[in-house]
């Protein structure tokens, strides 16, 4: 099989990409490890930048999230005995948005612009330091298939084989892990407040999110190697609700049934460049960020806008400047949100030591007094232009 852009991974990274191209004219077939049920049921991100929106709409992929999301125009941050609340809108003049990642991906599979073959195995990338760079893959018979194209793009997460395919003398990796996990339930209630919640609390980080006027999303800080048979629903509610301030000032929590329930370790990531050759990451292919600036899926946009306009110009116009700028020029966003994340995370959770919970009570007093400290919060927050 031959096309233009061989594409591994169906994630929202994957499937973004080949939409953009497709409406460039640029043919491309992607390939998944999972099923279509497994990766469109994934329970994963739920906010989307602003700049995400934009590019989601004018990709003709917003009719639904503009009828289904809820536009939110900020967070509240709080610690024990204090809630404020940051308001994007008024800061940056940007909003963020609550649409499940589970959306994106239902209405990039509706849009259906390529090729998917699901349930591949053994991917492998081959020469991609050539102009001749191939993909070979087991199908879902078992049948030995090769995919050659023009371009591949690695857009396989975090445990694909793309980003291995840099020869190692021409990568550099960067990396940190953190002592904690996040505890996230997805649960059959109504949200117990209007807009998200990020609460420090001395026994750890929480976090209320949503889904939708009828699903609630809540996350807790937890030691790694957490086992999630030592925490019954009744266990987690509990302790959400201490460290949310359930009872103070009259605000309370509401608990319901809890539909899903998971441990997710934290790292932030990036290997660099993210081109090599005729090889192109984008997502978490080539980097991974902690969850509590909720940028993971956004920055995986990011990179595919750049990298639609990079293959089209290469692709089409036979311009390589984009391409040959992509990695430099995604890298610069990557890092930005790679710290931010790291921040946010720094912020928010308990590590126990005293001189730290005294620096992030003095940092938040700061972010929420200050109008230069709210203000480079919200810029983050609700994301800096793509382009
Ligand atoms: P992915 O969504 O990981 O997609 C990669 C795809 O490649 C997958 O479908 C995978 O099956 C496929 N693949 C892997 N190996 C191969 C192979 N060998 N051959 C073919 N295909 C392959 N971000 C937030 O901002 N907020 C959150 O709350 C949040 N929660 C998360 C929870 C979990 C459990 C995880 C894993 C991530 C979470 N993230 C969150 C991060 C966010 O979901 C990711 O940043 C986003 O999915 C990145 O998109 P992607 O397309 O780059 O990668
Ligand atoms: C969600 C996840 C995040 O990491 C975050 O910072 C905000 C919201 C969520 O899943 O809703």
């Amino acid at each position: 099989m031959r096309t233009e852009v061989a594409i591994v991974g169906a994630g929202p990274a994957g499937l973004l990409l080949s939409h953009l191209l497709a409406r460039a004219g640029i043919e491309s077939v992607v390939l998944e490890t999972r099923s279509q049920e497994y990766v469109a049921s994934r329970i994963r991100a739920g906010i989307l930048e602003h700049s995400s929106v934009e590019l989601l709409t004018a990709a003709g992929l917003g009719e639904r999230l503009r009828a289904e999301g809820h536009e939110h125009r900020g967070i509240y941050l709080q610690w024990p005995g204090e809630r404020h609340h940051l308001d994007f809108v008024d800061l940056t003049g940007r909003s963020v948005w609550v649409y499940g990642q589970t959306e994106v991906q239902k209405d990039l599979v509706a849009a259906r612009a390529a090729e998917v073959v699901y349930d591949v195995a053994d991917t492998r990338l081959h020469d991609v330091g050539t102009d001749r760079p191939y993909v070979t893959y087991t199908d879902a018979g078992g049948a030995a298939r090769r995919l050659d194209a023009a371009v591949i793009a690695g857009c396989d997460g975090s445990f694909g084989p793309s980003r291995a395919a840099v020869p190692e003398a021409a990568r550099q990796t960067f990396e940190r892990v953190y002592p904690h996990s996040w505890l996230g339930i997805l649960a059959d209630v109504a949200p117990s407040t209007d807009e998200l919640i990020y609460a420090r609390h001395p026994d750890g980080f929480a976090l209320h999110s949503m889904r939708s006027p009828t699903v609630s999303r809540l996350y807790l800080q937890v030691p790694n190697g957490t086992d999630l048979a030592d925490w019954p629903d009744a266990r987690i509610w509990d302790e959400l609700a201490k460290r949310l301030g359930h009872g103070r000032d009259g605000w309370t929590l509401t608990p319901g049934p809890v539909t899903d329930k998971s441990v997710l370790p934290m790292r932030s990531f990036v290997q660099t460049p993210m081109r090599y050759g005729r090889l192109f990451l984008a997502g978490d292919a080539a980097h991974i960020v902690p969850p509590t600036g909720a940028k993971g899926l956004n920055l995986a946009i990011a990179d595919v806008a750049r990298l639609g306009d990079a293959l089209t110009a290469l692709l089409r116009g036979g311009d390589p400047t984009l391409a040959d700028r992509y990695s430099d020029d995604a890298l610069r966003r990557v890092w930005r949100c790679t710290h931010f994340s790291w921040w946010m995370t720094t912020m928010l959770h308990a590590s126990g030591d005293p001189f730290d919970a005294q620096l992030q009570l003095s940092q938040l007093r700061w972010v929420t007094s200050s109008a230069a400290g709210a203000t480079g919060l919200a810029e983050n927050y609700a994301g800096l232009p793509i382009r």
